[in-house]
């Protein structure tokens, strides 16, 4: 069976601009194998609302958006995003069948998730199916948007919200069955790590951070990636999802870095140990305990050896031991990526294949 996948697009920046890309260069792979074809019905920013009823090729998106946002005087939108996405998935046949996905990629919150989460509840009380990289809604909402995607008969999935698009989230639900997460451990931010190594090999805190937002990695406001605030979102992610957790990041004991962070990771080094910010959490006795902190690490530890925009997470199970899980490379076709792998998860459920092209019998 063939299927098409109409895109709502809530927030269009680094990320979203990235995942259009990938969507037009993908488009034959998702064609052949697994028979979706992609149309953009809406895109949502601060900065204007353009909904799009016969729907767009991915490839054509950024421009018409540029162009609108150029000629369209000051926008007048009265409507706030959840009741645009409300609106849009009301009208939309595809929503009915399930082809309808809210891709929401919004700057990250930090006080309350907020207005992802809204977003969110806004899709899935209407019928569409949701795809972010925004850590907030699993850091502060999970179990209460869980629900809400179960009781819709829709998805909720958010791979992207921690180490790009590396399965992780996947992992443990598609491969994991009967396993029990005890824990984690792991360097999960991107711009922290990259800026630790560079400040070890002598560059100052500045130009490095600078680096990164040129990259477009780090955050849009970056004290919440050095203020360890983006680590601690994707520790209460984590923590929420695999360890059946109750937390928020403001729950998440939580460390930083800052110029002086590289006086200490040259003198670990000179003691062939490195200084790396660590995210950690683990199920105690009612509940769960998590935080993120500085730690030197001896040089034989998996976390210790990630080098400039390397990640990695250390699962701790019941059955299995210590599973880890290194990822060589970010960026923003990573992050990208884990959009396309959760839109995959929802295409295949439409056309019913499977993740490797073949129908199920
Ligand atoms: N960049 C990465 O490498 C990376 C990696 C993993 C996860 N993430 C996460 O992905 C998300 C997006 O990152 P990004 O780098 O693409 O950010 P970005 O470039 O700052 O883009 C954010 C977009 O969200 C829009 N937006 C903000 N509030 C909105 C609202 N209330 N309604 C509608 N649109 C709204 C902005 O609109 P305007 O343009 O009109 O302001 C902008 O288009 C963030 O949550 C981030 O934490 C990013």
């Amino acid at each position: 069976m063939t299927a098409t996948l109409e895109l709502l697009l809530v927030g269009f920046g680094h990320v979203a601009r990235r995942f259009v890309t990938l969507l037009d260069e993908q488009r034959g792979t998702l064609s052949r194998k697994y028979g979706l074809t992609i149309r953009i019905v809406g895109v949502a920013t601060r900065h204007g609302r353009l909904i799009l009823p016969t729907g767009l090729e991915p490839s054509a998106v950024t421009d018409r958006f540029t162009h609108f946002l150029a000629t369209v005087p000051a926008h007048r939108e009265m409507r706030t995003t959840p009741e645009l996405i409300a609106d849009v998935a009301k009208r939309r046949p595809a929503t009915r069948d399930g082809r309808l996905v809210v891709v929401e990629t919004t700057t990250l919150d930090i006080k309350e998730g907020q207005p992802a989460i809204d977003h969110v509840r806004a899709a899935l009380s209407n019928g569409a199916h949701v795809v972010t990289v925004n850590k907030g809604p699993a850091a502060f909402a999970y179990h209460t948007l869980d629900k809400a995607a179960e009781k819709a008969g829709r998805r909720f999935l958010f791979e992207g919200a921690v180490m790009d698009g590396v399965p992780i989230f996947n992992l443990v639900r598609e491969t994991l069955p009967a396993v029990t997460i005890l824990g984690f451990r792991g360097v999960v931010n991107t711009t922290t790590n990259y800026i630790i190594t560079e400040m070890e090999l002598g560059e100052a805190f500045e130009e490095a951070l600078r680096a990164m937002q040129v990259a477009g990695i780090a955050e849009a406001d970056p004290s919440l990636d050095v203020d360890g605030w983006d680590a601690a979102a994707k520790t209460a992610a984590l923590a929420n999802v695999l360890l059946e957790g109750r937390i928020t990041p403001q729950t998440v004991e939580r460390e930083g870095i800052g110029a002086s962070t590289a006086v200490r990771a040259r003198e670990a080094r000179t003691r062939k140990r490195r200084l790396k910010l660590v995210a950690r959490a683990a199920r105690v006795r009612g509940g769960v305990q998590a935080g993120v902190a500085l730690e030197e690490l001896d040089e034989s530890d998996v976390l210790a050896n990630l080098e400039g925009q390397q990640n990695a997470l250390v699962l701790h199970t019941d059955l299995l031991g210590e599973i880890a899980i290194v990822q060589r490379g970010s960026g923003l076709t990573q992050t990208a990526y884990a959009l396309l792998s959760d839109l995959l998860t929802i295409g295949t459920g439409v056309t019913g294949r499977t993740l490797d092209g073949r129908s199920r019998s």
